[in-house]
């Protein structure tokens, strides 16, 4: 039996990331295909000479020619430009749609039984562009936001009440930008909800709430940050790391529950749209979503972050490329 293919188109900031984590974890030979001559070979090449210190055994290629990602398993999509300072995700549409068709195209002829997983911006509307061009089973055709945003909102719970993040659970829901939904009524610590822990904490249910409505503003703005501070690009280690664990559920077939960019036929009360939600992912990819009754302030925000994909996508509907 063959090991598996991973395809990595991109080879910028997290395509590299990328290519070490799959190396790190073994999920198989890795592909890396970029329009740059040299930096795929390049960074794959860097990373494959540290194999015997890191100790794995796949093989890595480093490739301007897209053929290359024939019969890819798991194909992971980075191309396409970051944001800069002052950029939304959205502005960057046009240059990226343009890359999402072409790359797209390349996946369902060379790679047609793949699984692929989306991490371009802006998120939302690539992933909708990559299965319409592909073609593929919506369960096949899948974004990374929610992994990565869900992380976020743990990784500043754990910090606020000084426990282990490993210990924290908390998940967003919507779409991948400043109207995405953190669930503060599900957000726990070993299953106490993190409310009565802040409220415990501060003995004040005022102060309480406020603590946590900045934690969902800094959730919500945390992809920004990052980039105010880099100056010239975005967040990199993060959604490489939050992607892989996306690739190594389909992989190695987890079952695991990520909240994933998945397209709605009725769940949630959305039809005919990409949208973050808790999902299985094992080696049928997206195999089922799980839903649940949200709350009124809950089914609000949702119903906003609804309407924010919807004008993405119509605005991308619109455009000729
Ligand atoms: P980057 O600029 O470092 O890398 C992008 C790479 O795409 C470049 O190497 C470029 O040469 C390549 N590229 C351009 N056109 C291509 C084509 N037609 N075929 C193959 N490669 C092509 O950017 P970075 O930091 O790796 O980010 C990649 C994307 O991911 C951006 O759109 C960014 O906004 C998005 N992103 C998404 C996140 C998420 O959670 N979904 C989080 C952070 C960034
Ligand atoms: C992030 O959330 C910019 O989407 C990118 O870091």
């Amino acid at each position: 039996m063959g090991r598996k293919k991973v395809a990595l188109i991109g080879g910028g900031q997290i395509g590299g990331v990328l290519a070490q984590l799959c190396a790190l974890r073994e999920l198989g030979d890795v592909v890396m295909f970029d329009i740059v001559e040299g930096l795929p070979q390049g960074k794959l090449l860097d990373i494959a000479e540290v194999a015997s210190v890191d100790s794995f055994d796949v093989s890595l290629q480093g490739t301007n020619s897209l053929a290359d990602i024939k019969d890819s398993d798991v194909v992971i999509v980075t191309a396409g430009l970051p944001r800069k300072p002052g950029m939304s995700r959205d502005d960057l549409i046009a240059t990226n749609a343009k890359i999402m068709k072409s790359v797209s195209e390349g996946i369902k002829q060379y790679a047609p039984n793949s699984f692929v997983i989306v991490i371009s911006n802006p998120l939302d509307a690539m992933v909708t562009l990559c299965q319409k061009i592909t073609g593929f089973p919506y369960n096949r055709v899948i974004g990374q936001a929610g992994v990565l945003d869900s992380a976020r909102f743990e990784c500043f719970i754990a910090w606020e009440l000084g426990v282990s993040v490993k210990d924290v659970t908390a998940m967003t829901l919507g779409g991948h930008g400043d109207d995405m939904v953190p669930l503060v009524r599900y957000a726990s610590v070993k299953g106490i909800p993190v409310m009565e822990l802040l409220e415990a904490k501060y003995k004040d249910k005022a102060k309480a709430k406020e603590v946590m409505e900045a934690m969902v503003k800094r959730t919500r703005g945390a992809g920004g940050e990052v980039v105010a501070l880099l100056k010239n690009g975005s967040a990199f280690y993060s959604p490489a790391s939050a992607a892989i664990s996306m690739a190594e559920a389909i992989l190695r077939d987890q079952k695991r529950v990520l909240p994933s960019c998945a397209y709605l036929n009725g769940e949630f009360g959305v039809k005919g749209l990409y949208l973050g939600v808790p999902c299985v992912i094992g080696a049928g990819g997206i195999e089922r979503i799980i839903e649940f009754k949200l709350d009124a302030e809950e089914q609000a925000m949702m119903d906003k972050s609804v309407a924010a994909v919807e004008n993405i996508i119509s605005v991308m509907d619109k455009m000729e490329f």
